[in-house]
């Protein structure tokens, strides 16, 4: 075993001593290897290295070749191995490595990484397989903070990094020159730039020399990030306590990243069918009235509606669980009204338990009963304002208090056949309170597998409290109906809550700055996870024009999750409001998404199955990047992926009705509304990130290109990449309603031709035992420019609502004199119709469950 010690000028052990209250060069002078053992020290494990220095023990063991877990210890030992976010079974998993040492630094080697320990410091260096560094500590391992409990990680930020994800932080994309706090808070109203929001989710994304890289530190104290804003060159992560307990996930392919984090820490719960479509919601449907008359007017207006949402107005006094009799009459009945409607309600249910003795509140009494609430640092339960006035707050760290809250949904969910939750306010947040937020010391307990059972102070419980609230709701609804998939949304949580649904941006604002960047926000809350996320449609606070709220159901048309949703105090969000010629255009655009829900279906399994995000920064379809790497998001801000052949160029500035660039990147394109293959290209040349202006020699059609386009309001550009095949259907005012027709399968042929379409029942988990259908689709561009497209055998069991599939195959710049083949490589004609002007031939076959390929020769 090698001995070294740390040396007494090094920043670490002067601050560990200071920390320890010790004089660093008495308890760390250096001293010969052999003369004392209270100096650094490696242990080789058979799974990874332990490096010790005094009371500093710090632990790297690798759980799969690209995935390692670094903790520390400052008192002599590791902390707990515990964690509310990263699943049990990744942290039980290991993988042996080969270790090695030399005279400064010991480590091992993965198939994937290679980690490396500075005997001098516990300094950590990872690179990947290219040899490529990853990250590098600058002062040692860890360094105490002197105010006590907590830390502060600093490591080397190379010259050409960029940085992604965080959650839902209110800026650009990228990261890097901006710093960030993790404490989960209430913001209604937060503009650009405003830090913390609602969430708390330390997992981000590192760019450097082509390649992408992973960081997770999982630690629910308040946290801070600062990729280099305090000090050029400096990444520094830190906490004011907790666990110094950090995962870095090799890469470089940004996706296998995506994948690698969903194995930590859990893939998004697979949602029902109808959580796709649109929803429409407002603060301020104040009777059941109101409310009936919003989902009539959908339906005569005939505009597609899956949802409508019930705020706080529906309660009796804003008490959770309960209905204002005065108001909503007949709630029962207007649920089962809707549902006959198809549309699905989703009801708010807050976590503040109105504090109400002796008035039969059940919620009050039960909870009371049964011990179920937080506690004050005295010990008594703890009572604060919010909506209903003086409440109590669950106790949700115990796994009984979780059970007795999943109680509390039985008549709404099983009596009343309200669909979905939404759970509100729980970062928590509280009126009347500076900190927006209980008391630091406050109680909790934690009562949990796995967990040592223990008081807990609120520091360390906050921002878990709201994904503890989501998961108690997720599984409540589970006991009670176990083979639905529960629709849960959250406002606030923790890394891991994607497990247990659906979040929103929360209380954005009315404004075009607030749309711009909806799309970098949804994009990162995507990249941590929650890919089921949107943003309130219109904006929450102020009133949205009716050019704004047009722009902006645009959008949503292609975010995983569009609800239209707004405040007490503004005016009517509705599709129709502003009148007809804004309604038609949102209604065109609802259209649009409700054709498109094969797709986005079929987008939302994968990304439920592997953690890849429906919406996609173009570097994860595009890791390659710009000339130098750069990744290309970079250089747009406003274009993102719909899953891997959809990419929606929303105008950058949306307010104004100007000319911008759209980049394309390598590999051909076509236009979404008109199937053609994309005009006008010019070669790419754009300022750069680090103001370099690009100019691309390579003006080939594989080399990227750049379109200059001014869409008008009614118009949203989104393009095709060629070598894509997209399944559409025809349209349906719910996804409750069976598409009659056929399935339509848009083929745009390319390099690479691929796409698949994924049906099941929509709402159950008999997808598990294999009751689903999955088609794989493929297409060639043959020698003589002829297409063949393939459409695979079914696997699964379950059939879908199509019985023919109309294939309609773009890019023809005159009509294919005729098919062969059917049945295999069959040779039988088959009627194709050429439409000249959208340059498309189309055919219709039969779904026959066989696999078989199509030929359109010129
Ligand atoms: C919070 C929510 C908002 C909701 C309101 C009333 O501000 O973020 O969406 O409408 O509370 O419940």
């Amino acid at each position: 075993m090698a001995l070294s010690m740390m040396g007494c000028g090094s920043r670490i052990g002067a601050l560990l001593a200071s920390a320890l209250g010790l004089s660093p060069c008495v308890a760390y002078a250096s001293a010969p290897e052999t003369a004392t053992a209270a100096a650094s020290a490696f242990h080789v494990l058979s799974t990874g290295i332990e490096w010790q220095h005094g009371p500093v023990v710090m632990r790297i063991t690798v759980l799969r070749d690209d995935v390692v877990r670094v903790r520390i210890g400052r008192n002599g030992a590791l902390p707990e191995d515990a964690s509310w976010a990263a699943l049990p079974a990744a942290r039980r998993a290991s993988v042996a490595v080969t270790g090695f040492s030399t005279a400064d630094a010991a480590g091992f080697s993965t198939g994937a990484m290679k980690v490396s320990v500075a005997r001098r410091d516990g300094g950590v260096t990872v690179t990947d397989r290219t040899g490529r560094v990853l990250l590098s500590d600058l002062d040692g391992a860890v360094l105490p903070d002197r105010r006590g409990a907590g830390f502060t990680i600093t490591k080397a930020i190379p010259d050409d990094a960029h940085y992604f994800g965080l959650g839902d932080k209110f800026g650009p994309l990228d990261r890097l020159g901006r710093s960030f706090v993790m404490w989960n808070t209430d913001s209604y109203g937060y503009q650009e730039g405003q830090d913390p929001l609602y969430k708390d989710i330390p997992f981000f994304i590192g760019y450097t020399k082509g390649g992408y890289y992973g960081v997770f530190l999982d630690n629910s104290w308040r946290t801070s990030f600062d990729f280099g804003k305090a000090r050029r060159g400096e990444l520094t992560i830190g906490a004011d306590g907790g666990p110094v307990d950090y995962y870095v996930l090799a890469g470089p392919d940004p996706g296998d990243v995506e994948r690698a984090y969903a194995w930590l820490t859990g893939t998004p719960a697979m949602q029902p069918l109808w959580a796709l479509g649109f929803q429409q919601s407002r603060w301020g449907y104040p009777t059941e009235r109101d409310v009936r008359s919003v989902v009539a007017r959908y339906r005569h207006d005939r505009i597609p509606l899956d949802a409508i949402w019930l705020d706080i107005d529906y309660q009796q006094h804003f008490r959770p669980f309960t209905v204002d009799p005065g108001t909503f009459p007949t709630f029962g009945r207007m649920v089962a009204d809707f549902t006959a409607q198809r549309v699905h309600t989703v009801a708010i249910t807050d976590l503040h338990i109105a504090d109400l003795p002796n008035a039969g509140y059940a919620p009050y009494d039960s909870g009371m009963a049964q011990d179920r609430f937080v506690k004050t640092g005295a010990g008594q339960p703890y009572v604060a304002p919010v909506w209903p006035g003086p409440t109590l707050f669950p106790d949700f760290t115990q796994a009984a208090t979780r059970a007795w809250w999943g109680t509390l949904y039985r008549q709404f969910y099983l009596e009343d056949g309200i669909a979905g939750f939404w759970n509100d306010m729980d970062e928590p947040a509280i009126f009347e309170t500076p900190t927006k937020t209980m008391p630091l010391d406050n109680r909790h307990r934690i009562d949990e597998p796995g967990f040592a059972s223990r008081v807990a102070f609120h520091r360390e419980i906050h921002n878990l409290y709201g994904m503890q609230n989501h998961r108690a709701t997720y599984e409540g609804l589970l006991a009670l109906k176990p083979d639905e998939r529960p629709f849960v949304m959250t406002r606030a949580t923790y890394a891991g809550g994607q497990r247990y649904g659906v979040t929103w941006t929360g209380d954005n604002s009315s404004t075009w700055n607030h749309l711009r960047l909806t799309i970098p926000m949804l994009e990162s809350l995507g990249l941590g996870g929650f890919t089921f996320s949107g943003a309130d449609i219109g904006g929450f606070a102020g009133s949205a024009s009716a050019d704004l709220l047009t722009r902006w159901i645009e959008v949503a048309t292609f975010t995983p999750i569009a609800r239209d949703h707004s405040d007490e105090q503004s005016l009517p969000q509705e599709p129709w409001i502003g009148g007809r010629r804004h309604e038609d255009i949102r209604r065109r655009f609802i259209e649009a998404r409700y054709r498109l829900l094969p797709y986005l279906y079929t987008v939302a399994e994968e990304a439920a199955r592997t953690g890849l995000p429906m919406m996609r920064p173009l570097f994860l379809e595009f890791p390659e990047g710009l000339l130098d790497g750069t990744p290309l998001d970079l250089a747009t801000g406003s274009q993102f992926m719909l899953g891997r052949a959809l990419m929606v160029a929303a105008p950058p500035t949306p307010e104004s009705p100007g000319p911008y660039s759209v980049i394309l990147p390598a590999g051909g394109w076509y236009e979404y509304w008109t199937g053609r293959p994309v005009g006008g290209l010019r070669p790419l040349s754009l300022w750069g990130a680090g103001g370099l202006f690009i100019t691309l020699k390579d003006t080939g059609p594989a080399a990227p290109h750049m379109v200059s386009i001014t869409p008008r309001l009614d118009q949203l550009p989104v393009y095709v990449r060629a070598g894509s095949i997209i399944p559409r259907q025809p349209l349906v005012q719910s996804t409750g309603e069976t598409p009659r027709g056929p399935l339509e399968i848009d083929v745009y042929p390319g390099a690479n031709c691929q796409g698949s379409v994924y049906a099941d029942d929509g709402h159950s988990f008999a997808f598990r035992q294999g009751v689903y259908s999955r088609v794989a689709l493929s297409c060639t561009v043959e020698a003589d420019h002829g297409v063949a497209v393939t459409i695979g055998r079914p696997e699964g069991s379950f059939q879908p609502w199509w019985r023919s599939y109309r294939v309609v195959v773009h890019g023809f710049d005159h009509a294919p004199h005729g098919i062969g083949g059917n049945g295999g490589n069959g040779t039988r004609p088959i009627p194709v119709a050429y439409d000249g002007a959208a340059g498309s031939a189309q055919f219709t076959v039969s779904a026959d469950g066989a696999a078989n390929t199509y030929r359109l020769r010129p």
